[in-house]
């Protein structure tokens, strides 16, 4: 339950259109308006453009962009004529001065309001008549009406709905940034999701220069998008050919490496799979950790290893990790991190050529996976040669110049890259 100060509570702001019913016959379907902002991997995440009046939330830990993000999303928008007020809560106008001097934006269309309350961004709505406004974040606004803390999750809660109520009867598009923290929980904004239009999730090792855009909900497009962005001295750049930034650092063959076309939308990028196995000193529990792979799924393919192959893993601490902070979720790469667990452990070195195709089953067996034309196509197109591909896809026609090791099971599949 929410508690509201009941002197406190009614409508304010007397000239807000009253919301009336409407027959669902005379609804025009193109009143999704979408707006381009201009940042292509920004758009194209959002399913090509923003919905107008949409609410959407952004979530990604302190540092990785946000910020930026929506500084930039501001100027391009600007650039269309559009007024936005920005709500910072977190900087003072002269640090948000500073960042936009590094991006190289200065417009008149922006308005800044520090620190402030939700009734002064209600009141500022009002004078300045934004058509979109961003608050960054939604954990550092306050409300004189809400009895809570600023930053807990009724509170949260309340304050969201109080700006999507807003923003809905005066037709403002509103992002909205919220904190999370590395596990990933949003620290309330989850509690927020079902309330807005979009989710969005930015993330990024922090340490290396990669962001990625995910939707996680998007009521107005689909949710398997990526957005792919560097970020730079002059802020974050959309990266339209995404495979060379995931596969770039690759200079000879190694062991407990494996590359593997994912399929991201209408898109397909290589990404590499790296796996480390090591001697474990915990005899009982050794350590299985897996970024960006599901946990479980390793621990499948793990188990079908040590049947199958007869590698003792339970002698060993095992970590997966997808670089770039990608995430894959598609049972096609089942084979690409085999062969990377396989290769880590008995330090079979893989050459730099070769990409991984393949879905693995309970019994071991090699099973076909879908888009198979668009994932050798990209790995082709980078220079890929060599393929292990299931046996009831390797008759590939149309390409000259690559050889495909057709694999029926992982035994076969072992027995090939040993003696490869
Ligand atoms: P910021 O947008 O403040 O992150 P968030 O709002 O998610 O907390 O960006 C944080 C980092 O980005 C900061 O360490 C500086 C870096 N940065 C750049 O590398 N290039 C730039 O052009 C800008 C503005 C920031
Ligand atoms: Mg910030």
């Amino acid at each position: 339950m929410v508690q509201v100060d009941a002197n406190a509570a009614g409508t304010e702001g007397g000239n807000e259109t009253p919301v009336k019913p409407v027959k669902i016959s005379e609804i025009d379907p193109k009143e999704i308006r979408r707006i381009e902002t201009g940042m292509e991997e920004f758009d194209r995440v959002l399913g090509g453009g923003v919905v107008a009046h949409s609410v959407i939330l952004i979530g990604g830990e302190p540092g990785v962009g946000k910020s930026t993000l929506l500084l930039e999303i501001s100027a391009l928008l600007a650039s269309q004529e559009k007024k936005i007020l920005y709500y910072s809560g977190e900087e003072s106008a002269a640090q948000i001065k500073l960042r936009s001097e590094r991006l190289g934006i200065n417009s008149d269309r922006i308005y800044l309001l520090t620190i402030g309350s939700l009734e002064d961004i209600r009141q500022h709505i009002q004078d300045i008549e934004p058509q979109f406004l961003i608050i960054d974040s939604i954990q550092t606004v306050h409300s004189k009406k809400a009895l809570h803390n600023t930053g807990s999750v009724s509170a949260l809660r309340f304050v969201t709905s109080e700006i999507i109520d807003i923003a809905k009867k005066k037709g403002i598009t509103v992002f909205i940034i919220g904190h999370i923290t590395k596990e990933g929980q949003l620290a309330g904004p989850k509690t927020l999701e079902h309330m807005v239009d979009a989710v969005l999730y930015f993330q990024g090792e922090i340490q290396t220069d990669v962001r990625i855009l995910r939707a996680e909900k998007n009521r107005f497009g689909p949710i398997n998008e990526l957005g792919v962005f560097q970020m730079g001295e002059t802020g974050l750049k959309s990266v339209k050919d995404p495979s060379q930034i995931f596969i770039q650092h690759r200079q000879s063959n190694q062991s407990g490496i494996a590359v593997f076309p994912v399929i991201s939308g209408l898109r397909t990028f290589l990404v590499e799979i790296q796996a480390l196995v090591a001697d474990s000193p915990l005899v009982v529990n050794p350590r299985r950790i897996s970024i960006g792979f599901d946990n479980y799924k390793m621990a499948m393919l793990i188990a079908i290893i040590e049947k199958k192959l007869k590698l003792p893993f339970y002698k060993s601490d095992v970590f997966l990790n997808i670089t770039g902070g990608m995430t894959i979720k598609e049972t096609a790469a089942d084979l690409a991190v085999c062969a990377a667990l396989i290769s880590s452990y008995k330090n079979i070195r893989i050459s730099i050529n070769t990409v991984f195709i393949g879905e693995v089953g309970l019994t071991g067996e090699i099973r076909p996976v879908s888009f198979l034309e668009n994932r050798l196509k990209e790995a082709i197109r980078h220079g890929f040669s060599d393929f292990y591909l299931p046996t009831a896809q390797a008759k590939v026609k149309n390409y000259s110049d690559i050889r495909i090791t057709a694999v029926d099971n992982i035994f076969e599949f072992f027995n090939n890259i040993k003696g490869a």
